[in-house]
């Protein structure tokens, strides 16, 4: 038997089949195949009512129709599952225990399951642009969301079977280098000897320059002139640029080793200096484009807002700014990496930013007869703190991301002290820095990432409730219950003698890893990974319930071998879904 690994998109395409056969339904219907509540089923085609509302035609009679067809199909005729209609129109499908216990037999381990995701997005080419920070800053706990998010993403992508660069757009150009060399050569700065704070002196560097300017214009000219100068490619100023960039990245790649970000390719504004005087002459030259008080703009007339607020695409002294380098980046990301699809993360605020990006390109591409990617903004809120206010400490200052990801691991490392006071050193350290990094993560991922929310220590390292340590300790629990039974989670060889699942819990636990393929359908269908924290939420609560419920380690070696086989799918399934995120899991805790 062929077993599908999306058990919902199966069923689809089945009721979608039966559809086919039937005269009263034309192909507007969409079966609509959702995992149900299991007092009604295991999943419920709830498309019928839609359907003949439109039609205007008798629900009921409809299913009857569809239903007959649909179990005439060789899945219901075998005895897979069995159908039932219910209130007006709904078809409940009920799956047999020998098919839900062959189903746990065909997808067993990571590698199995990335091959059954494959299918979503095969042979694609998916540019993820992220983290993409701006430059001459220290990182702070804004910078969270892109790293851990984008990773998210990312992984989610890889896991859908295309192929993924990670693109980091750094933001490399810009008005704020003429300040900063101003204030280095004014102060007699030397970079070379800074030592691990340089990022931190540079950053305190464009704030002295900035309050200089503010107080004397004669200061504002030099460091304009100190810009053109850069712009001009002046060598000085260009290895000033250089080492200022150079000593960013350090500081940020130490950043992204901790959270485990490893770009692709890293093209940062920069390199597309030389690439955006083609974008005005095209957008010039097919109607887009147009001169406005000495800028060179788009407008959108159809567009509510965009008909009156320009996409301004080349500056009025003349420069190109963050849309004009913005054009030129899909252009190469089209031309160089054949880019089917681009997803830009960033938080809410530029969301005008890539509308306007988006019907640009749109526009253009169609007068050029290129093919567009499809595109994708990633974006999200902002973090609180607990005062329901945007974060910082107490004195105002930002809060720096190095420092809130070594708070989490000590944090985290106080438990482990507190908990398991027996475990060797190195294995304490190993499960704090796990601990304390999949807690922040696994905040920021299971909220929706388009809201806010409040970041609460007690909250995220909490073994209660929707967190990363609950979650890892379900990895370990499972994993002590194979220590016990003196088996690895990976043999196979124990399973032949399971008896097929039968227990309530058993039956739900097994419905519920039978899940996991939607939940991944779900999160890359609009790129929001907390669809699937919250079914390995979900997941681990079903374990928990099927564990306390079934003793796992019996006499009957058939039942024994059945319960350990939920067991170590419920393992794989969690882990694989928790490296998905980008959060690590461990052995013991
Ligand atoms: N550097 C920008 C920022 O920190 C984000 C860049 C996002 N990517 C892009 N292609 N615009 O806000």
């Amino acid at each position: 038997m062929d077993i599908a690994f999306d058990t919902a998109r199966e069923l689809s395409r089945l009721v979608s089949e039966a559809a086919s056969q039937c005269a009263d339904f034309d192909k507007t219907f969409e079966p609509e195949v959702r995992a149900a509540e299991p007092r009604f089923g295991d999943y419920q085609a709830n498309g019928v009512l839609p359907f003949a509302k439109r039609k205007k035609t008798n629900p009921r009679a409809l299913a009857t129709e569809l239903v007959e067809k649909l179990g005439a199909l060789p899945f219901f005729a075998d005895g897979h599952a069995t159908l039932e209609i219910a209130g007006p129109g709904f078809i409940n499908i009920r799956l047999s225990a020998a098919y839900q216990f062959a189903w746990l037999k065909a997808f067993r381990n990571e590698s199995s399951y990335a091959q059954g995701a494959h299918t979503l997005l095969a042979g694609k080419t998916v540019v993820v642009d992220y983290p993409s920070p701006n430059t001459a800053k220290q990182m702070h706990i804004g910078h969270l969301r892109p790293m851990v998010i984008g990773e998210a993403v990312a992984r989610l992508i890889d896991f859908c079977g295309a192929k993924t660069i990670r693109d980091n757009h750094l933001g490399d150009w810009g008005t704020n280098f003429g300040t900063l060399i101003m204030q280095i050569k004014r102060e007699g700065f030397d970079l070379d000897t800074a030592g691990d704070d340089a990022l931190a002196q540079i950053e305190r560097l464009y704030k002295a320059g900035t309050a200089l300017e503010k107080e004397d214009p004669a200061v504002r000219d030099l460091s304009r002139a100190e810009l053109k100068k850069l712009q001009e490619g002046d060598p000085e100023n260009t290895a000033l640029w250089e080492k200022i960039v150079a000593t960013s990245n350090i500081a940020f790649e130490r950043i992204y080793a901790m959270l485990g970000v490893k770009p692709d390719v890293t093209l940062g504004e920069s390199f597309y200096r030389d690439k955006v005087d083609r974008i005005y002459d095209e957008l010039s030259a097919c109607g887009l484009a147009e001169e406005s008080e000495g800028a060179l703009v788009v407008f959108h007339p159809e567009h509510p807002r965009f008909a009156e607020q320009p996409f301004i695409i080349r500056k009025q002294d003349g420069a190109s700014n963050y849309a004009s380098t913005d054009l030129a980046t899909l252009f190469y990301r089209r031309e160089e990496f054949e880019a089917d699809e681009v997803v830009y993360l960033t938080d809410g605020r530029q969301r005008d930013h890539f509308e306007q990006l988006f019907l640009t390109a749109r526009k253009w591409f169609e007068k050029q007869g290129y093919a567009l990617p499809k595109l994708d903004h990633v974006w999200w809120g902002t973090i609180l703190g607990e005062d329901g206010k945007a974060i910082k400490t107490r004195s105002g200052e930002p809060i720096y991301l190095e420092a809130l990801l070594n708070e989490a691991i000590e944090r985290a490392r106080a438990i482990v002290d507190a908990k398991s006071p027996e475990l060797e050193e190195a294995e304490k350290a190993e499960i704090a820095r796990v601990v304390g990094l999949g807690a922040v993560r696994y905040a920021d991922l299971s909220q929706n990432r388009t809201q806010d929310y409040v970041f609460a220590w007690d909250k995220l390292l909490t073994f209660e409730g929707n967190s990363a340590p609950y979650l890892l300790m379900a990895v370990a629990r499972v994993h002590s219950i194979f220590r016990k039974a003196g088996l690895s989670p990976d043999e196979t060889d124990f399973e032949s003698a399971a008896s097929v699942i039968e227990t309530e819990e058993e039956l739900a636990l097994a419905r519920k890893l039978m899940q996991f393929p939607e939940a991944i359908s779900l999160a890359i269908a609009d790129l929001r990974p907390h669809h699937l924290c919250t079914y390995l939420y979900e997941l681990a609560g079903d374990f928990s319930t099927f564990f306390n419920a079934n003793r796992v380690i019996v006499d009957e070696a058939d039942v024994r071998a059945r319960r350990l086989m939920l067991c170590a799918r419920t393992l794989r399934t969690l882990q694989c879904g928790l490296h998905t995120l980008g959060i690590e899991t461990l052995e013991r805790m």
